[in-house]
């Protein structure tokens, strides 16, 4: 189960990562926004950090005009491990060496068709599980 929230500035680009979910058959659990009119992006990235957190939803991906507050709301939960990515291979080394388990994008930064590619490289890849990137992510949480 993917969590998925936004604020305004994601909001039409959440709308075209549910599609590529719904086309996938990937379930998803929308934390909302739920129109273009002007939220709070913490309450957004907050919500969907804490149900990765809790085990509610295996990751999470979050949208908003930079990508930027959402990737600070949710890397202030623990446990959560949230990148910004603008480019694919980021979103793909940051899946194999940090097991990032949150997703972050700019709307207003990335286009359309490179976010969605970034979102199905970041769902695809699997976690590394070299023994020196577990002992670097044990170290994030001392
Ligand atoms: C909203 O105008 C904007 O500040 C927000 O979407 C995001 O970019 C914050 O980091």
């Amino acid at each position: 189960m993917i969590a998925i929230g936004c604020d305004h500035g994601g909001y039409e680009m959440k709308l075209e990562i549910i599609k590529y979910l719904e086309q996938n058959g990937i379930a998803y659990k929308d934390f909302g926004c739920t129109t273009t009119e002007s939220v709070d992006y913490p309450v957004y990235g907050k919500a969907v950090a804490k149900a990765v957190a809790a085990g509610e939803c295996e990751k999470g991906i979050l949208v908003c005009g930079t990508g930027i507050g959402m990737s600070i709301a949710a890397n202030k939960v623990a446990g959560v491990r949230c990148a910004l990515c603008t480019d694919c291979f980021s979103a793909e080394v940051t899946r194999l060496h940090n097991d990032t388990n949150v997703l972050a994008l700019g709307a207003r930064i990335t286009g359309m068709s490179l976010a969605l590619k970034i979102v199905d490289i970041w769902l695809n890849t699997p976690f590394s599980d070299d023994e020196r990137h577990v002992r670097r992510i044990s170290m994030l949480e001392e």
